[in-house]
């Protein structure tokens, strides 16, 4: 998730950049860098935000009107000037700027370097020039789509060669591009906020197309070179309205961008249906037989993930596993040695409270694991092993979309260590791979019913006093997060519960002003949980359930059904939080509530 700009026509290009630049640096602000081709091809960078790079720009103007800027946020390599785009070819003759994840860059290096190239960077985006450059004998176009075949993983990459000063070449694929078309210039940026200030006419190119643009033409071809049109829209979109994709608000942007996660989250982690960790390759089995306790341990949302992946470590790796909350963990004096495997789960990766916990852990001699979204943070660098989650830059307080990523990210974890233990057999590796891929589009089924969510939420919660959430096993684990969702950013008070703990206690609360989310997506105890339903239900609260599809029997015993599609159990809380975090959005937004920047909280908690 970083952001992409270029120009040709006939004004300057650098102010254009910059000024496209700013409209995009919400999507990622760690490094920035603009390429002009003048009289000759010349790429600035810096490592922080557009002003640094502006300043630096004074001592090195760049003349000449065809360019492409690059607004980064990390994903391979720590946010530096080096690893800044764009990124120049080996003899500096093509500059790329690239969005996306090249999920073959480790093979296609080595190649490289066999051959006896030398990089620059740690970047995964350096090899795209490099290819490019291999290929190129005069036609950048061509060479770009030989480049592409090659490459694997997601992108959007826009491409100047020195020698073809007329001509700017752009590709996408499962990372977004867009085409403004303006008179004698034309435009490109990875989303519409960028262009609306020069025009109002965009080109949206699909995943395998490859654009040829001139002052005056594009030109689009589809993955087998076959010449190709795409619709011109008219986008009527204000700059703000464009940042947030045309949500009203960044958090429901983010939660409808979790199809999408989903499948980043997987990428380059499955390979011909086996699930890798490259990340993790330096784990041996030895010590992986000798750890004796998992410890997950984080704040806030990501806490529930690793709740999640306590259940999940125990089932599959059969070892004793513990979800803490950082703030208690490091104060409570934990049993720790060289045979704990510490999970310490982040999305800023600057939590106070988790950062110390970490420590503590370190110091005792566990062996830690960070699950980590933002690249370069202090979690990431501090942990011996960093698998990230590749969820983009999450802007609303609320985290919606880390927490997808995390969760998948530690269910692929867990089924990596479980399999490399002899814990996990090829069919159920295979099941769990068949069933991942196809989530994304579960995902997407979802948030296609968030209107009944919507409508649900606005003729029922109004009135209400208490809301409590219930569920078992991995449902209790996203009771917890549902609850939390709802209070923080609708200021209504909710608890999440053990389903069948509500009798021990809490029953007590329940009136026909309570309303009830019950979460029974987990099949192995759905029966268990419709039994707690019935009980709250006598007592006249109002249930809206969460269920797999196909368990029509919920619809006589709760006010309100919501089905979640059918997957293997263990996977269900990533497509089940869903509903949840639309239920919270969907009531602070009918309380008219400032969703994104909730009352009393920060995004990043850097104090303990
Ligand atoms: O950046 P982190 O994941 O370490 O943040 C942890 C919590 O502060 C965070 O999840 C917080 O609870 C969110 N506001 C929840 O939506």
């Amino acid at each position: 998730m970083c952001g992409i700009v270029g120009y040709i026509g006939n004004k300057k290009a650098l102010p254009l950049l910059i000024d496209g630049l700013k409209h995009l640096e919400y999507r990622g602000y760690d490094s920035a860098g603009v390429a002009v081709l003048g009289d000759d091809l010349n790429v600035v960078k810096t490592q922080g935000r557009i002003k640094v790079l502006e300043k630096k720009l004074k001592e090195f103007p760049l003349k000449g009107t065809l360019g492409i800027g690059h607004t980064r946020w990390a994903t391979h390599g720590i946010p530096n000037e080096v690893n800044a785009h764009p990124h120049y070819s080996e003899s500096k003759n093509i500059v790329v700027v690239h969005n996306g994840i090249v999920e073959n860059y480790l093979e296609l290096k080595k190649m490289l370097i066999k051959e006896g190239h030398n990089f620059r960077s740690e970047t995964d985006t350096e090899v795209i020039p490099y290819l490019i450059e291999e290929f190129y004998d005069g036609n950048l176009l061509e060479a770009v789509q030989r480049a592409l075949n090659i490459i694997e993983g997601s992108y959007a990459i826009a491409v100047i060669a020195k020698s073809e000063k007329d001509k700017l070449v752009v590709a996408r694929n499962d990372s977004p591009l867009v085409i403004g078309l303006g008179k004698n210039e034309n435009f490109v940026a990875s989303d519409i906020t960028a262009l609306l200030p020069y025009t109002h006419k965009i080109i949206t190119l699909e995943n395998g197309d490859i654009a040829e643009i001139t002052k005056k033409e594009v030109n689009i071809y589809d993955k087998q070179g076959n010449k190709i049109e795409r619709p011109v829209q008219s986008i009527q979109w204000n700059a703000e309205d464009a940042q947030k994709g045309g949500f009203k608000h960044f958090m429901l942007k983010e939660i409808f961008e979790e199809p999408h996660v989903i499948k980043e989250a997987m990428r380059g982690r499955i390979k011909n249906d086996s699930i890798e960790i490259p990340e993790l390759k330096n784990l041996s089995k030895d010590y992986l037989k000798n750890i004796n306790q998992v410890f997950f341990v984080a704040c806030g949302t990501a806490y529930h993930a690793g709740v999640v992946g306590k259940y999940l470590s125990e089932k599959y790796l059969k070892i004793p596993s513990k979800a803490e909350v950082a703030s208690e963990f490091r104060y409570s004096d934990p049993v720790i040695d060289d045979k704990t495997l510490l999970f310490v789960i982040s999305q800023s990766g600057e939590t106070a409270d988790t950062l110390a916990a970490l420590r503590l852990g370190k110091e005792k001699g566990a062996k830690t694991i960070g699950i980590v979204n933002v690249v370069g943070s202090s979690v990431a660098r501090e942990v011996d092993n960093v698998v990230y989650v590749h969820a983009g830059p999450e802007i609303a307080v609320a985290s919606t979309k880390a927490y997808v990523a995390q969760v998948e990210v530690i269910g692929l974890i867990i089924s990596y260590l479980a399999k490399s233990l002899g814990k996990l057999s090829e069919s159920s590796e295979r099941t769990i791979v068949k069933e991942l891929k196809m989530l994304p589009e579960k995902a997407q089924s979802i948030l296609d019913r968030a209107d009944a969510i919507a409508e649900f939420v606005y003729n029922t919660t109004k009135n209400i006093e208490e809301t409590f959430y219930i569920g078992r096993n991995l449902d209790y684990a996203l009771s917890l997060e549902g609850a939390l969702k709802l209070k923080e950013i609708s200021y209504v008070h909710a608890e999440g519960y053990p389903a069948g703990e509500l009798k021990h206690g809490p029953l007590a609360l329940v009136t026909p002003k309570s309303l009830i989310i019950a979460i029974d997506t987990y099949a192995p105890l759905y029966k268990k949980t419709l039994s707690n339903i019935k009980e709250v239900k006598a007592r006249k609260g109002k249930v809206l359930a969460i269920t797999r599809k196909g368990y029509k029997d919920m619809e006589s015993v709760a006010d309100k059904t919501f089905y979640v599609p059918e997957t293997i159990p263990d996977l269900s809380p990533i497509i089940s939080v869903i509903p949840l975090q639309l239920i919270a959005y969907y009531t602070a937004e009918s309380r008219g509530l400032d969703i994104d920047k909730p009352r009393n909280l920060a995004k990043s908690v850097t104090v303990e």
